[in-house]
């Protein structure tokens, strides 16, 4: 990390606004006698807010005065932190994880975009738009390479990506936050990339046993077969409110198979068109195309389904269990009331 001194140019005086000096307040009443100082780091980023993205001298004296800290313990803070600029920066300002991680997987490629598209570190561009600093771990090593803007992490990114990125910021736009790959937070790029094999995680044992040894095709058990565990359909179970035991139960097959129950689908979509099912949770392109085949094109279809409907199409889709785990009743009823879920406002934003 280059050495972090204080800016050349300061301003004459720095004062909170009646609004941030009330806030301050409040702030510093959160702690007992004797410990105002530990107030110090957010009043510093509120000062630092005011004053536009940097840290002028005259704050940091402020704040230490309404602390009745020393100015050099202050001083020893905002220079320490590199969340606290020393200098002026511009309207988006690009911390850029340079650290073992990030360098390994193309910091300096990065590193080589913000030269060419802003100049040198830690000095805005003429137009005031873009500054950038190189700065140590920023805790997203998993999705590395990646750069803070502002309040916003940036993952996953390649010098192609990360140019788009500034010129999208630059031109007005807000890009999604995040992951700039096909992944959700640190998941498995393009989905899941274990526990993929169904029969494995709800138990099937013996169905696998039976495919290892050559014997009996999709369906059934061998006759030789050891006995499946239930233990993995009963975690199931419980893991929801949507799909009691007993459907999970059910889509085992056995002797509660009668207890399953094909849903009722329409020839087509209503009017207004299908719904975009893949805003649940653990549907895909490959399973929205299976609930088609049923009939079944809207949220409020899937919101209606009861025990026996959950353990025919988990039978049907060949992975039993899952509509329990991800929850799809709950989040049906959520969308058809033209609600969001979690799960739909990422998949949203990140469209967008
Ligand atoms: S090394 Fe870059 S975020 Fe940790």
């Amino acid at each position: 990390m280059s050495v972090r001194r204080l800016y050349d140019e300061q301003p004459e005086s720095f004062a909170f606004t009646p609004e941030n000096q009330a806030w301050a307040r409040e702030q510093i009443a959160k702690y007992p006698d004797r410990r105002q100082a530990s107030a110090v780091i957010s009043l510093l980023w509120r000062a630092q807010e005011q004053a536009g993205g940097w840290l002028p001298e005259p704050a940091i004296r402020h704040v230490a005065d309404m602390l009745s800290m020393a100015y050099i313990r202050v001083y020893e803070v905002a220079t320490f932190y590199t969340m606290f600029n020393l200098a002026p920066v511009g309207r988006y300002h690009v911390q850029l994880c340079g650290t073992t991680p990030c360098w390994l997987r193309g910091a300096d490629d990065l590193k080589a975009v913000c030269r060419k598209v802003i100049g040198e570190q830690n000095r805005p561009t003429e137009d005031g738009t873009f500054s950038w600093v190189e700065v140590e771990c920023l805790g997203a090593c998993v999705n590395a390479p990646m750069v803070q803007i502002n309040k916003d992490y940036y993952e996953d990114l390649d010098a192609e990506s990360f140019e788009r990125l500034l010129a999208d910021l630059k031109a007005g736009k807000s890009p999604a936050p995040g992951p700039q790959i096909d992944r959700i937070n640190s998941a498995p790029e393009g989905g899941p990339q274990t526990l993929v094999e169904p029969d494995l995680y709800n138990g099937n044992y013996a169905r696998l046993w039976a495919k290892s040894k050559g014997k009996a095709g999709d369906e059934g058990e061998a006759k030789d077969a050891p006995a499946p565990k239930a233990e993995p359909a009963t975690k199931t179970a419980q893991a929801t409110k949507t799909a009691p035991a007993k459907a999970a139960e059910t889509a085992s097959g056995g002797d509660d198979a009668a207890k399953q129950r094909k849903p009722r689908g329409l020839k087509a979509p209503r009017k207004a068109g299908a719904d975009d099912l893949k805003l649940i949770s653990g549907v895909g392109p490959k399973i929205e195309g299976l609930l088609n085949d049923l009939g079944i094109y809207h949220y409020d279809q899937i919101a209606k389904w009861g025990e026996e409907e959950v353990a025919w199409v988990d039978d049907y889709l060949r992975f039993k269990g899952r509509i329990a785990r991800e929850g799809w009743i709950g989040q049906a009823e959520t969308l058809a009331k033209g609600g969001e879920t979690e799960f739909s406002r990422r998949k949203a934003k990140k469209g967008s």
